[in-house]
């Protein structure tokens, strides 16, 4: 089980190291985990000039999974942009084909007060986010800031996805429900882009093929409204890169902090990096406050989806629900009642649990 950690910048190397904590832990008992190390973003930048050098291209094409802390810093922000951080982080997903990327948004009961929702909106939520990750407007050609035929600057970038692109993320979701409750809805504005017009039409022939799912559509406006209105109607949610992007980090806020939701970006054979949703916070970066627990539950997936470890995935996961049954909270979810910890305090609080 080669695994290579990519700490990053920020509170990347802190959160990932209570993430190591655990796959230690699993090692110790004869998990044949081996891991190793290089830096991705701002830190890469700073070591070898570049946000995703060949030094880390190498060991990571060589490993069958990857756990990445976060990317980026206000230091960085005055960078060219082929340098910046956030290019390393779509570079190593573009290089590996991580097409396929999963973003749970699971509400557990403990921190049901957490959210700035009405608890009856949000308890038992359990919605699985399904963006595609490697096409779109993100990388579609061309695009860039030019001088127009009048002499006036414009910016401009290609919404564009090609039917196979479209097929094998449908395929990813409509499998993902199929483990669910059986529900895939499509996000589109179909009313206004022919690229999501298309999109809505291929999944639509790929629901055929999975009868026992029910398929919907919704246009993204309405989607963003329906995630705070009501959010337990979902299911499956179906996704473009770009209002994946977004809709992940409303679905993320239902639950209270974004600091409690792993995800997976995998390629066709289930090589995936694995990251915390939410990003560097560099604003807390070294201060032993930040929290662990979505790059400690990003581990238990890697054992799931990448190595089908569901046993030592569960155990991590319900390591994690005790230490919230115990009342530990890092101070993203700390209410009256519970115990404030730190990074490495909760890092040691799952190890025990374990
Ligand atoms: C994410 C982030 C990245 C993205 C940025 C950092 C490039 O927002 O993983 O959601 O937009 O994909
Ligand atoms: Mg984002």
């Amino acid at each position: 089980m080669k695994i290579l950690v990519l700490p990053g910048d920020g509170i990347g190397p802190e959160i990932v190291a209570q993430a190591k904590k655990v796959l230690n832990k699993l090692a110790s008992e004869g998990m044949p985990i081996e891991l190793s190390e290089a830096p991705l973003g701002g830190a890469a930048y700073d070591q070898f000039g570049s946000p995703y050098p060949e030094f880390t291209q190498k060991l990571a094409r060589e490993a069958d999974a990857i756990l990445l802390g976060a990317v980026g810093g206000p230091q960085y922000d005055k960078l060219e942009r082929p340098l910046r951080p956030e290019r390393g982080l779509l570079a190593i997903r573009k290089d590996l084909n991580l097409f396929a990327n999963l973003r749970p948004a699971i509400l557990y009961p403990e921190l049901a007060n957490a959210s700035t929702l009405k608890p009856e909106v949000v308890s038992g939520l359990d919605i699985l986010i399904v963006r595609e990750l490697t096409g779109d407007i993100y990388f579609g050609q061309p695009r860039g800031i030019r001088v127009n035929d009048n002499g006036e600057r414009e910016g401009f970038n290609t919404m564009l996805y090609a039917e196979s692109e479209i097929r094998r993320i449908a395929h990813v979701a409509f499998q993902a429900a199929q483990k669910r409750n059986k529900k895939v809805c499509s996000i589109d504005k179909s009313n206004v882009l022919e690229t999501t017009e298309f999109w809505k039409e291929i999944v639509t022939d790929v629901a055929k093929e999975y009868p026992d799912v029910e398929l919907s559509h919704m246009l993204v406006d309405n989607a963003a409204m329906q995630l705070v209105k009501a959010p337990k109607q979902f299911d499956v949610m179906v996704t473009g890169n770009i209002f994946g992007d977004i809709l992940s980090d409303e679905a993320s806020m239902l639950t209270g902090s974004i600091g409690m939701l792993p995800s997976a970006s995998l390629d066709a054979n289930n090589k995936g990096l694995y990251e915390p949703s939410h990003g560097s916070a560099p604003d807390i970066a070294g201060k032993d406050v930040a929290n662990p627990l979505a790059t400690i539950l990003s581990a238990a997936m890697l054992l799931r989806y990448t190595f089908n470890e569901e046993a030592a995935a569960q155990r991590i996961e319900n390591a994690v629900k005790k230490v919230l049954a115990d009342g530990l909270r890092t101070g993203d979810i700390f209410e009256e009642g519970t115990t404030r910890v730190g990074c490495s305090a909760m890092g040691d609080a799952v190890v025990a649990a374990l």
